[in-house]
């Protein structure tokens, strides 16, 4: 069974986290044996570099009940997403599931109602990638969207409160519409005389959203990437068929897209080959 490193990463917060307040919870836990099994499962996975529970300084805990007094418009849905709904309200849970999970123990900031003692997770990503540490990774990838570069941030991308977070607040669901992408990328996702049927199945068919190792943030390297759809077919002959083209002779002369040939990837207006 493969379990998710996201989930490691919460045990092992609300291990810490609830350990350190109740001593007597811990012992009872551990006798139990199943606890103390995940989490010596999670300290074998984790990076604990990268997993602290968020900190302010002075501040503690409150649960997501205290936030919607005044905070409605963020409360409204937020109990049916995806991070909501692990949510058992209450301090307990709060570093690990509810607002407090991304924005941090909230005592000082609901006292003083000031942005300095909260977190915001658009300016300071590090407060999602402490669970996301397979994200995290994503992002350090040698071609990847500049996050930690702050040129780009997770909410670009994903709505944090709303049902859907793989929405960009406001948008479409951007893992099958490319809009979201294209509020970039003019250039690659407009209307093309020729488009290339391939785009309909999202820009993340060719493209891992966060990094990758391919250059271009590429799924797969070279031709790879273009023969996942388009078949390669050698005849008895030896003659190398791609979509019903011989390609014998052009396939010695490069990749399909770099020598040339098919340039245009994302569409043409003049050139039903995709050449230019
Ligand atoms: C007593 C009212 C009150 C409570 C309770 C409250 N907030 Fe706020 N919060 C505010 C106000 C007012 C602002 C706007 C501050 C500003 O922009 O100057 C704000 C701003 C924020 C911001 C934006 C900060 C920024 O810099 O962008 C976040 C995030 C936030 N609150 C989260 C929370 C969370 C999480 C809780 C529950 C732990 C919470 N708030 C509880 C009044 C409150
Ligand atoms: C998954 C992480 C996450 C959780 C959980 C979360 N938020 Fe947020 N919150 C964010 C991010 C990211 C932003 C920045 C959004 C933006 O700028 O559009 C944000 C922004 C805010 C703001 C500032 C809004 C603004 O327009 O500046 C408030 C207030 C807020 N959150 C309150 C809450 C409350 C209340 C809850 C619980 C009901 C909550 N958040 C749960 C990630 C989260
Ligand atoms: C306290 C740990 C924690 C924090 C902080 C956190 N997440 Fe998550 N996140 C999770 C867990 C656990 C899940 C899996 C939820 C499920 O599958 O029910 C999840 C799910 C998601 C998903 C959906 C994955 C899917 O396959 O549907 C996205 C996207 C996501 N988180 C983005 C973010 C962003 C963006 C932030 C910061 C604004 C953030 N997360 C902060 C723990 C966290
Ligand atoms: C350029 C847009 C973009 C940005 C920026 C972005 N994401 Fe994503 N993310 C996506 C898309 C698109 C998917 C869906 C991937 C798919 O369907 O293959 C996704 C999926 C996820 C998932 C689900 C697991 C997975 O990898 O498929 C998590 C968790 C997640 N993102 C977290 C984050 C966090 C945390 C940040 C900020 C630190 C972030 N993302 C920034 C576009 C983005
Ligand atoms: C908030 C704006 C924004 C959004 C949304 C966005 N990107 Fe980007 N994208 C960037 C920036 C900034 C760069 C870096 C450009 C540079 O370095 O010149 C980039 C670079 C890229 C690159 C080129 C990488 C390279 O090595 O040259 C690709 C491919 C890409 N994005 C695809 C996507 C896809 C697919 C989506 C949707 C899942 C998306 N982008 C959403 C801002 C965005
Ligand atoms: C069929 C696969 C495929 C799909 C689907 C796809 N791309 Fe690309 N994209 C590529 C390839 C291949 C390259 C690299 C081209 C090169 O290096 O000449 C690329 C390059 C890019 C670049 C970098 C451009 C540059 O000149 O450096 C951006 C930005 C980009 N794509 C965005 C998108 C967006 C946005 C979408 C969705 C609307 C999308 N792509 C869909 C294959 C694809
Ligand atoms: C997600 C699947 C997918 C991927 C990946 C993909 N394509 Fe396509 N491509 C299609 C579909 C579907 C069509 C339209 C049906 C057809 O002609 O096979 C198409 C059409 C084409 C056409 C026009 C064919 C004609 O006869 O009109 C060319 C050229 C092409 N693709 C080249 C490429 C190249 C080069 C790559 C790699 C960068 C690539 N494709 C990657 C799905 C894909």
């Amino acid at each position: 069974m493969k379990i998710p490193a996201e989930f490691l990463a919460q045990i092992a917060l609300w291990l810490r986290g609830g350990c350190l307040r109740h001593r007597r919870v811990r012992t009872a836990a551990a006798a139990t044996g199943l606890l103390a099994l995940l989490l010596a499962v999670a300290c074998a996975n984790l990076d604990r570099s990268v997993v602290a529970p968020l900190h302010i300084a002075g501040a503690t805990h409150l649960g997501s009940a205290a936030c919607a007094d005044c905070h409605a418009e963020q409360s409204r849905w937020f109990a049916s997403s995806p991070h909501g709904r692990r949510d058992r309200g209450g301090a307990d849970w709060a570093p690990v599931a509810g607002c407090e999970s991304c924005h941090g123990p909230g005592s000082r900031h609901a006292a003083t109602s000031s942005p300095e003692w909260i977190i915001n997770p658009r300016r300071e990503p590090e407060a999602c990638l402490q669970c996301h540490i397979h994200t995290a990774a994503e992002f350090r990838l040698p071609s990847h969207h500049p996050l930690v570069e702050g040129r780009i941030d997770c909410v670009s991308c994903h709505d944090p409160h709303g049902t859907e977070i793989l929405k960009p607040a406001g948008g479409l669901a951007m893992a099958r519409e490319n809009a979201a992408c294209g509020a970039c990328h003019r250039e690659q996702h407009r209307p093309f005389v020729f488009e290339h049927e391939a785009l309909r199945e999202g820009c993340t068919v060719c493209h891992a959203p966060h990094g990758s190792i391919h250059g271009r943030l590429l799924t797969a390297p070279g031709n790879h990437l273009c023969l996942k759809c388009h078949a390669q077919n050698q005849t008895a002959t030896g003659q190398i068929i791609i979509g019903k083209v011989d390609h014998t002779a052009s396939l010695r002369l490069g990749g399909c897209y770099t020598a040339g040939c098919h340039m245009a990837v994302h569409g043409s207006n003049l050139q039903p080959k995709l050449r230019y």
